[in-house]
């Protein structure tokens, strides 16, 4: 078998350091990393090669694309959801024109080496967007296309890169004499809001449920932001990690579709404060909801329905929600923090 030579957008971040360390495990598998902030020398350590540059600098990627021949693209920098709607043209930038630069990037690296290069992104249930919280309630679980009209830049951005990457994959200059179709296997999963032990998210509206369990291990009140009946999906790292890594290995003749929802669990925030406070007893946490966040929460699915994945390329979690608290949220975030 031969080595492969993978990179890692946005690879400091929290999915990029469960994947990095995931890679670092495995044989044959060379790990190119960058993000825009310099990575933390834990995970440089676990990497064949760490660029520190901005994916908007195209002339910074084409460097990185001329030193190396990729295998797959794993595309992960981007601004989330609450920065987003905050820095909305700086969000735009990043995740509209960041992923079509690193598209072009993928396009140029199959040409040079005459062969299909798997892109693996990483997009959101941000990309739907109900209208009302009655209308969430009756929606229930929802398939890939259903109220895919997102109310946020974020959710805006995530639904045009999933189609640019269908573009790119099928479509790609179709007009040319010799259409270039096909170079790029563009596979995208859309994932709930992720909880980790070990890293706390920066800048995204599903944060209240890592940031309850966190500050709880650090014996620090939390002032949870969302209303306590707000229920969206949630899971745990290891499986949106496995989730990238499945979805990658799948055979492309057995994938139907290049989006596919991945659900685990869905519990409401009060559910969430009844489980943090079973494993620290003396978490303090209030339901200070921020009104306009919470819109934002509201238009976002109860659950999604992720049979397609699992038809198509087994997808299954490993993590329910008992699971996912009791075999590596509690014991991990526990040693993490030094806490009882
Ligand atoms: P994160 O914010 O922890 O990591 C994103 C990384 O991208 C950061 O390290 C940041 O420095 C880097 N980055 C931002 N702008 C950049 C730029 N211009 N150039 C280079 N690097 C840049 O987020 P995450 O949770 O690791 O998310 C990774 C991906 O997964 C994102 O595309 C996100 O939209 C998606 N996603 C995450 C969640 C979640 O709950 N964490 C849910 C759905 C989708
Ligand atoms: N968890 C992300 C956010 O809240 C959703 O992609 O922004």
């Amino acid at each position: 078998m031969e080595t492969r030579t993978i990179l890692i957008t946005g690879a400091n971040g929290e999915i990029g350091h469960g994947l990095v360390s995931y890679f670092a495990d495995h044989n044959r598998v060379r790990v190119v990393a960058m993000d825009l902030n310099t990575m933390d020398d834990n995970t440089r350590k676990k990497c064949f090669k760490v660029y520190a540059g901005d994916i908007l600098d195209t002339r910074f990627l084409d460097s990185i694309s001329t030193a190396h021949d990729f295998d797959v693209i794993y595309h992960l920098a981007a601004l989330l959801s609450t920065r987003a709607e905050r820095q909305p043209t700086i969000a735009h930038k990043v995740n509209v024109d960041g992923t079509l630069n690193l598209l072009e990037m993928a396009i140029t690296q199959s040409r040079l080496q005459g062969k299909d290069v798997k892109f693996i992104y990483p997009s959101s249930i941000a990309v739907y967007g109900l209208p009302d919280i009655e209308t969430k309630h009756r929606a229930g679980r929802l398939n890939e296309e259903e109220w895919t009209e997102p109310r946020t830049m974020y959710g805006i951005n995530k639904l045009y890169s999933e189609r640019l990457g269908r573009y790119y994959m099928s479509f790609y200059r179709q007009l040319d004499a010799n259409p270039m179709g096909g170079k790029i296997d563009f596979r995208c999963v859309r994932f709930p809001g992720l909880i980790s032990a070990f890293t706390l998210p920066t800048g995204g509206t599903s944060d209240f449920a890592p940031e309850m369990l966190h500050y709880a291990a650090k014996s620090e009140r939390y002032n949870c932001f969302v209303r306590e009946d707000t229920r969206i999906p949630f899971m745990a790292m290891p499986d949106g990690v496995n989730a990238l890594l499945k979805l990658e290995a799948a055979e492309r003749s057995s994938l139907s579709s290049q989006v596919y929802n991945v659900g685990s669990f869905s519990p409401t925030a009060h559910e969430l404060k009844a489980r943090v406070k079973k494993a620290f007893p003396s978490a303090e946490i209030e339901f200070k909801p921020d009104l306009k966040r919470q819109v934002i929460l509201d238009t976002w699915p109860e659950d999604v329905d992720d049979s397609r994945a699992r038809k198509d390329w087994g997808w299954e979690p490993e993590y329910d929600f008992e699971m996912a608290f009791d075999d590596y949220l509690v014991p991990a975030v526990r040693e993490f923090y030094g806490s009882k």
